[in-house]
């Protein structure tokens, strides 16, 4: 298998790549990180770009996230992804080359590697680096017959994929799970998928993960776990800006909010800060008063209807959709045709 010397990132250690056919890095630079912050920290509603959650133990706390009562998510998209693989399986065809879009730790894929018919390739991308590395890499092992990769990018910014990716007979198969669709903006959703149709070329599809729009107090309890391991997640951003670009603000004087707008159809998170405080990062100094927030991320709800209308916008075709028999979520198989 083609092993792209040049991209190979040094600081990876041997081992952790020996499984895998080629691991790419994409990765922004730290000044983007930097920038980024400046630039957030400075709006009149103070932001902080959700990509920057996933540090090795920002990744280590979504994953927790996953398998709290409260977040119906992961469960219910697990079991969805159980019962419908066989037809995923007939649809996308046999020996297809996969790319999944935000691997995580790589577990749902599994569930469709089982699945699916003879499967030629998986590429994982993903942002957080280690945790690629060794997710993509234990997925190696354990399924010798797929040649697996990794990607190391951030999935916003269009992709180009050298040719050696998607070698397989089949067709390419996307998978993009989590609804992690729904952290975008609309015109980062719309741009997403506008990329994604052109790099799934004319056979290919999309199985892509939509959390549903439900009553208020089933999703925000689902942002607000009792054990507060989403509080964590949120406030773990702030430890990352000061171990990573020296800053010395204190966590404690924030708190994890969590609410539903039901006008946008989202549920939008924030960091409120207990006090009036002065942030100092790389020199720039920021004024936050007692009970403002920094806005980090929002988690849209998807009407099945609305999803289907923003795909085909971006040029798909739907083919199946499914959601669980509480209709908590969907699953959109959508043909790149
Ligand atoms: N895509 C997931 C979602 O919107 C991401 C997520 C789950 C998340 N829980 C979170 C992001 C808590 C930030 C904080 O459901």
């Amino acid at each position: 298998m083609n092993h792209p010397e040049e991209n190979v990132d040094e600081t990876t250690s041997k081992e952790e790549e020996d499984n895998l056919a080629y691991f790419l890095d994409f990765n922004p630079p730290k000044e983007d990180f930097l920038n980024d912050v400046l630039e957030g920290l400075s709006k009149d509603q103070k932001s902080l770009p959700p990509k920057y959650f996933y540090d090795a133990k920002g990744s280590a706390l979504f994953d927790q996230i996953c398998e709290t009562d409260e977040y119906y998510v992961t469960r219910t998209e697990l079991s969805l992804l159980e019962d419908v693989g066989d037809d995923v399986g007939r649809l996308s065809g046999a020996e297809c080359n996969i790319i999944e879009y935000g691997s995580g730790s790589s577990n749902k894929i599994r569930l469709l590697l089982d699945q699916l018919s003879e499967p030629s390739e998986y590429a994982a991308i993903d942002i957080s680096k280690e945790h690629l590395l060794r997710s993509a890499n234990s997925l190696a092992k354990d399924y010798p017959a797929i040649s697996v990769g990794a990607i190391c990018a951030d999935f916003l910014q269009p992709i180009e994929l050298p040719e050696y990716v998607g070698q397989g007979d089949g067709a390419f198969l996307g998978f993009f799970p989590g609804s992690t669709i729904g952290n975008f903006s609309s015109a980062e959703a719309l741009g997403f998928l506008t990329s994604a149709h052109s790099l799934l070329s004319e056979q290919g599809s999309l199985l892509i993960g939509v959390d549903l729009k439900k009553d208020t107090a089933v999703l925000e309890s689902a942002y607000n776990d009792a054990d507060g391991v989403t509080a964590q997640f949120n406030l773990n951003i702030l430890t990352r800006i000061n171990r990573e670009l020296g800053a010395e603000i204190d966590e404690s004087g924030f708190e994890h909010v969590a609410r539903y707008n039901k006008e946008h159809g989202r549920i939008e998170m924030h960091l409120r800060s207990k006090q009036d405080q002065q942030i100092s990062i790389a020199s720039h100094l920021f004024e936050v008063a007692e009970g403002e927030t920094i806005h980090t991320e929002n988690s849209k709800k998807y009407a099945v209807e609305e999803f289907v209308d923003l795909a085909e916008k971006a040029g798909f075709e739907s083919n199946r959709v499914w959601t669980d028999s509480d209709e908590l979520f969907s699953l959109h198989y959508l043909k790149a045709a």
